[in-house]
């Protein structure tokens, strides 16, 4: 089976958050169920920069919506790349959407309608010796590929939509409209129309063939207005086409036995050796080293991430006898909170304001826990890390945080089968609650020990996720007629 995949980021070329993750790892572990997939992603200079010999040049648009554009084919860490060379979209300073100052390009509408026009074309067969049996994309950045299909002149493929995060819905001004080369009566409540604009995201969830989250308690979720972000209405008019299914991580890239990035290697047989890189991250954040409970943070500094209660809750947290590591970026005023926590206390609070993918595998091997209370969180890759790690996670109970960590309460402790600690609702009371209860476990060794090689036992591969994709596409190239 021939995919088409089509993301506006990638690991390990570019990447803001897990979606550059999944885009990166599915592609591989389809392989196990004879599943091809080329990848389509933007020419940002970060991509650019990475081609090298293995490069062909496969298709020329004169005029893609206003701009001359190559797809040029190369093949980097076992994933075959179709990148979409447009220098006047892409090649500019700044990240993916959002220029240095961190306000987003004001052409983005133009960018990934570009995205997604050159992936409908490819899906339309003008890639000489290549014909994608269905398109899977991800996200509002490539939300308009199925609606070019559907309003285009050539028979639809089957399509697939995963939605990483629905808070993000590629929004524009209806004036776009004669301008990303859809025709006018898509401006319709059934096609890209969106509360008087035009909305990528919505469009894609209209048009695809069916829709797909990454765990599935946010499918659940997004039904629900407190969830759906204005999408639950039509979500649930399309229930029947959507499913959720968990994200699973590259255990290659992940793997406590051999990972680079690590002061020392281990096991669940040796994990007493993690030792060695909790000195490495206390290093790192200039904290005292002790033998006291190590926390840390791996995140995009949000209000969904729940990073504001965490910040009122630091000086408990030292209080408690604990220390906390924070690796991450985001809104300023959470930036200058935290900072502040680590001024008052220096060697128990030490904060990394920076992007470092190093660090992060190093803080998973190192920390005795992660905290990671997010408002909602449609999966979460941080808290698979830390249970593949050995580093224990304290999350909230929400999207694929409730799917994949079970919760140390007293019959899962005795049951042997608690692999985290787990609380409803994101409130400094509750948080507080579950972070003593952390500290308190942690004072129980056995119990620690037992809880860490659970979590290490757990399967967080894509084997299994990747077999359900595998046969979701099937069913839908299967009712193709
Ligand atoms: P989201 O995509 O919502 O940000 P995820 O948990 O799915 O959340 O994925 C976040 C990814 O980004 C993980 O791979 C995490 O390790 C990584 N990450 C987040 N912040 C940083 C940072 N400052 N440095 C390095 N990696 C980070
Ligand atoms: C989004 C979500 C996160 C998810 C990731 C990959 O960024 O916020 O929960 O893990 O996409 O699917």
């Amino acid at each position: 089976m021939q995919v088409l995949a089509v993301a506006s980021e990638l690991y390990p070329l570019v990447k803001t958050g897990g979606l550059a993750d999944v885009a990166g790892a599915l592609p591989l572990a389809l392989k196990h169920y004879r599943v091809s997939t080329k990848t389509l992603i933007p020419g940002y200079p970060a991509v650019m920069a990475k081609l090298r010999g293995d490069t062909t040049q496969r298709l020329h648009f004169d005029n893609l919506l206003g701009v001359s554009a190559d797809i040029i084919e190369t093949h980097i860490d076992g994933l075959d790349l179709l990148v979409l060379d447009a220098p006047e979209l892409f090649n500019r300073p700044g990240g993916p959407y959002a220029d240095a100052t961190g306000a987003d390009h004001a052409d983005n509408w133009r960018r990934f309608a570009a995205l997604s026009l050159a992936a409908a074309r490819i899906a339309a067969g003008e890639m000489e010796d290549w014909q994608p049996d269905l398109v899977h994309v991800h996200d509002w950045q490539a939300g308009l590929v199925p609606a070019y299909m559907r309003y285009g002149d050539t028979p639809e493929l089957p399509s697939l939509i995963t939605i990483h995060n629905i808070a993000f819905q590629g929004r524009f001004d209806a004036s776009v409209l004669p301008h990303i080369g859809l025709p006018a009566h898509a401006y319709d409540i059934d096609g890209v129309e969106f509360y008087g604009g035009v909305g990528y995201l919505k469009a894609g969830l209209q048009t695809a063939w069916a829709i797909n989250t990454v765990s599935p308690t946010y499918a659940e979720e997004i039904l629900t207005p407190e969830f759906g972000m204005g999408l639950e209405g039509l979500l649930t008019t399309r229930a029947e086409h959507l499913s959720g299914i968990v994200n699973g991580i590259d255990t290659d890239v992940w793997d406590p036995r051999s990972d680079a990035a690590l002061t020392t290697h281990y096991s669940a047989a040796t994990l007493k050796t993690r030792v060695v890189n909790k000195r490495g991250v206390e290093a790192r954040f200039d904290l005292d080293e002790d033998d006291g409970p190590l926390f840390c943070v791996v995140s995009r500094l949000t209000m969904q991430k729940g990073m504001d209660v965490l910040a009122e809750l630091a000086d408990d947290i030292v209080a408690m006898g604990a220390r906390l590591a924070i690796l991450g970026s985001g809104d300023p005023w959470l930036e200058s909170e935290l900072l502040a926590a680590a001024i008052r206390h220096p060697g128990r609070i030490g904060i990394n304001r920076g992007y470092d993918e190093p660090l992060s595998h190093l803080m998973q091997a190192g920390s005795d826990a992660i905290l990671i209370p997010s408002r909602f969180e449609p999966c979460g890759l941080t808290q698979l890390y830390g249970l593949r790690y050995g580093c224990v996670p304290v999350v909230s109970r929400t999207g694929g945080l409730n799917d994949t960590v079970i919760d140390a309460n007293p019959a899962a402790i005795s049951a042997g089968a608690a692999t985290g600690v787990s609380f409803n609702a994101v409130t400094t009371d509750n948080l507080r609650r579950a972070i003593r209860r952390t500290v308190g476990l942690y004072q129980s060794p056995k119990i620690w020990s037992v809880m860490q090689k659970q979590g290490m036992k757990s399967d967080v591969s894509w084997d299994k996720s990747a077999g359900l994709y595998a046969d979701l596409y099937a069913q839908l190239i299967a009712n193709k007629g």
